[in-house]
């Protein structure tokens, strides 16, 4: 197969794209090398794939409408798996309109490309976070759209929206992958667990909030690469008209205190703490309900914490001597 992944260069775009690599398909992978983190660090990402003769780099912009209509053409593409967004809740308060732009009409951009062309499967790379504040933990697809609490919360479930109208408009069909947090090699540094390793190994103070408790669903990125691979074979083997929404996590929760100590053990080495005052996400336990993924997609993430963590703060050690 061929296909498009935009946001490629980044952290979950550029292991996709070398597992897609590995087992036959091409990929043109489509990334405009945003200043959320360092350019270098992607380009790093995606380097050793460059040689492979079935892989493509396009620097370029998911909103350029004309970019991609031309990319889905020459390059004969079958299917576009868009990441391309900006994340985090912080960022998303002080930069709205840098977010609006990317995430919703970025993706509403892809949305006209694949309407122009005779590409009609798109698997949208979602978050979490469209469940909002208010739900009630483990979050169902049939929960639906919480309040937001945020402008990322909020772009995303526009883009949610976006993807639905095109299907429901234009037969564009659809799998949209609600992802919950990642952790792994190449994980942005600005993420939450990149700060926990590195407050740890540095000795700085880490700042926490909600004294640690927060709850998060965590999962190493070699399963949500599985599970999105699986959504993407889905979709491919479904008939006209499909429009599914799956969870990708572990299906359970941890506290950042948790995270804090399977770090600790590995590094054998107590992190700093300073307790700060509630952030805008900050006290909602958040975990899925991976049922429906489990059944439709065979998903089932096996990587155990620990030996996750273990690669994880590897990886980031050597980041660090750099
Ligand atoms: N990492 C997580 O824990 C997590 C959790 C839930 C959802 N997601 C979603 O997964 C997707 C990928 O996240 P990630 O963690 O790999 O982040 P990332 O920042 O590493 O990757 C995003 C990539 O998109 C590119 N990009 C941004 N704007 C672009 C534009 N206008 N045109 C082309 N490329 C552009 C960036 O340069 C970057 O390489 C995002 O949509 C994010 O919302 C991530």
């Amino acid at each position: 197969m061929n296909y498009l992944i935009t946001g490629g260069a980044g952290f979950i775009g550029s292991h996709l794209c070398e597992k897609l690599l590995n087992r036959g398909d091409k990929v043109t992978c489509l990334d405009n090398f945003d200043d959320y983190y360092p350019k270098p660090i992607k380009i790093e990402n995606v380097n050793h794939l460059k040689e492979n003769p079935r892989f493509q780099l396009i620097t370029g912009d998911v909103c350029d409408i004309d970019n991609t209509i031309d990319l889905l053409e020459s390059k004969k593409i079958d299917m576009v798996v868009h990441l391309a967004g900006r994340s985090g809740v912080g960022r998303s308060i002080k930069n709205p309109i840098d977010f609006i732009t990317v995430n919703t009409k970025g993706t509403a951009a892809i949305l006209e490309a694949l309407k122009e062309v005779d590409v009609r499967k798109i698997v949208h790379i979602s978050t979490s976070s469209i469940y909002g504040q208010k739900t009630k933990a483990p979050f169902l697809e049939s929960s639906g759209f919480g309040q937001p609490y945020s402008v990322y919360s909020a772009t995303k479930q526009s883009a949610e929206h976006f993807v639905q109208m095109y299907h429901h408009l234009y037969g564009i069909d659809a799998v949209i992958l609600r992802i919950f947090s990642v952790f792994g090699p190449k994980q942005p540094p600005e993420s939450g667990v990149y700060q926990f390793v590195k407050a740890n190994i540095t000795g700085k103070n880490l700042s926490l909030y909600g004294g640690g408790n927060i709850e998060r669903d965590y999962t190493y990125i070699d399963d949500i690469i599985t599970g999105i691979v699986a959504g993407m074979d889905f979709l491919a083997q479904s008939k006209s008209p499909t429009h599914e929404v799956f969870n990708l996590g572990s299906g359970q929760s941890d506290s950042i205190n948790e995270v804090l100590e399977s770090i600790e053990k590995i590094t054998g080495r107590k992190t700093l703490t300073i307790e700060k005052s509630n952030k805008a996400d900050a006290l909602f336990p958040s975990y899925a309900s991976i049922e429906k993924a489990s059944k439709f997609l065979d998903y089932a993430p096996k990587t155990p914490f620990s030996v996750g963590m273990k690669n994880t703060i590897d990886w980031i050690k050597k980041e660090l001597e750099k």
